[in-house]
């Protein structure tokens, strides 16, 4: 028996030689309850000792052995539960003070996060945005009066007026994080639907809601409305660990969130961007994401539908579980649906008339740039066969001239928007690798609460 103890001693003191250091000699069976960590191992080990001395109590919580128990990022310091005992971190060493965290991690001051959609960078303790986005992540779009582009490219129209799943995770109907969407009639034209309200929940806990259709894009964040600026802030503020940040960027509001996602919001539009490691994982009107079109149509039921420009089963079948009182509620059974594979294309217009409206939109598009910068071909195709759209059916209703013409400003602003994506969309790989100097330790990864 003392022959083995020993043995474990020896282990254990090899495995944690930054435990205060005592000779192992000291110690025999009859000495377990001298009360040092060294020795809690040892116990540990034996099983000799309740399974709750491994564990910290710190600020009425209990956390386990080597999980953090609290984070100050200004001083670049966490806490970490060690073998019963609390005991710090210094990022960088104890000289480093103005780190920042996002999910879960520590940055350095000077340090960006390198694997996210948006350019952030730790300066003095706050995250500032450089304005640029990373061509590694796939961007989904939607603008009114819905148009989609999936993660995957595929372009189409769905004018469902309810809300739908825009991309969440897996299949289920309360999943852990996704991005949901509310259309409704769109106040000035009957004939089709517009973004009511974009709804994204974080699993960090997080819920941002954004108002389409009252001025200023009034946002709430877990209920609360808030006046959100160019200054990147974090929420909800009381979890130093896991937060989703946001700011304002231009007349749109930015959302980064714990899982991948970056979700842009604009009156009429709606970018998200998510990160490559979602592929596979996430699904909605955005499209089965995994840099494969052909199941961009797959429903909430793993059913794939043939790609055409005007879905109604898929669309449909990603209708979520809080409708507005016009919709009826989405159910978890399993529905072989009686919805038909395809909606009626709303515009009627034959082919002349049709030549006619492509004409007049080419016009009105040609020319939208940002800084100089002109749209991609792809771009300016998906804003062009939206405005044929919508102007046929707008046509179609007798929607009156000065309507009209207020349509087309806010399509020129809508493309707009997307050639500044465009303009500021980089690979981060060779952005890092021309600017980071190897003086930048490794970011240190906390096993957390
Ligand atoms: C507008 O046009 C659409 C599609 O053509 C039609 O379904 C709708 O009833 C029309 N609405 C009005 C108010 O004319
Ligand atoms: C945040 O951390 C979790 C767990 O480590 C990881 O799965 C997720 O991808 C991270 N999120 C981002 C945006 O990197
Ligand atoms: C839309 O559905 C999602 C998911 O159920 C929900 O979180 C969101 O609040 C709903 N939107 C509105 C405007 O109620
Ligand atoms: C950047 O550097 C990393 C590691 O040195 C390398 O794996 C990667 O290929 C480089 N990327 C580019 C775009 O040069």
């Amino acid at each position: 028996m003392k022959s083995f103890l020993l043995l474990a001693i020896s282990m254990v003191y090899m495995r944690h030689e930054d435990v205060e250091a005592q000779s192992i000699e000291t110690f025999s069976s009859g000495e377990l309850s001298i009360g040092n960590s060294y020795l809690r191992t040892l116990e540990e080990i034996l099983g000799v000792l309740p399974k709750r001395c491994k564990s910290c109590c710190y600020g009425g919580r209990r956390y386990r052995h080597g999980k953090v128990v609290d984070t100050f990022p200004r001083k670049c310091l966490h806490l970490y539960c060690y073998l019963g005992r609390i005991k710090p971190y210094y990022h960088g060493g104890e000289n480093e003070c103005g780190c920042c965290m996002f999910n879960g991690t520590m940055y350095l001051n000077g340090q960006s996060v390198p694997d996210i959609c948006v350019r952030i960078t730790c300066q003095d303790g706050q995250w500032v945005s450089s304005g640029l986005i990373n061509s590694n992540c796939k961007l989904c779009q939607v603008w009114n009066d819905p148009f989609f582009v999936t993660f995957d490219s595929y372009f189409y129209q769905w004018h469902g007026k309810c809300n739908y799943s825009i991309s969440q995770k897996h299949y289920g109907l309360s999943e852990s994080f996704g991005i949901y969407g509310q259309f409704t009639t769109c106040p000035w034209t009957s004939s089709q639907s517009c973004l009511e309200f974009t709804t994204f929940t974080d699993s960090s806990g997080a819920v941002v809601q954004i108002d389409h259709l009252t001025s200023g894009l009034p946002v709430t964040i877990n209920s609360v409305l808030q006046t959100l600026t160019t200054t990147i802030q974090t929420f909800p503020s009381s979890n130093q660990f896991f937060n989703i940040l946001a700011w304002k960027w231009g007349n749109c509001y930015i959302f980064v969130g714990t899982q991948g996602f970056v979700m842009k919001a604009c009156r009429d539009k709606l970018f998200v961007w998510a990160k490559l490691v979602l592929s596979g994982q996430v699904n909605g009107l955005c499209g089965h994401y995994n840099l494969d079109q052909v199941d961009d149509f797959t429903d909430r039921w793993g059913n794939m539908w043939p790609l055409s420009g005007t879905p109604f089963a898929f669309p449909n079948s990603w209708k979520t579980t809080s409708q507005p009182s016009r919709c009826p509620v989405a159910s978890g059974r399993r529905r072989r649906s009686s919805d038909p594979e395809n909606a009626e294309d709303p515009c009627q217009a034959d082919q002349p008339e049709l030549d006619n409206i492509r004409a007049a939109c080419e016009t009105l598009l040609t020319g939208v740039q940002w800084n100089g910068f002109t749209p991609s071909v792809d771009s300016f195709e998906y804003a062009v066969s939206s405005c044929v759209a919508t102007v046929c059916t707008m046509n179609q209703n007798g929607t009156s001239q000065e309507v009209v013409d207020e349509w087309k400003g806010r399509m020129q602003v809508m493309l707009e928007t997307t050639v500044e994506n465009e303009a500021v969309t980089v690979d981060f790989d060779t952005l890092d690798n021309t600017t980071t100097t190897s003086s930048i330790p490794e970011t240190s990864t906390m096993l957390l609460a």
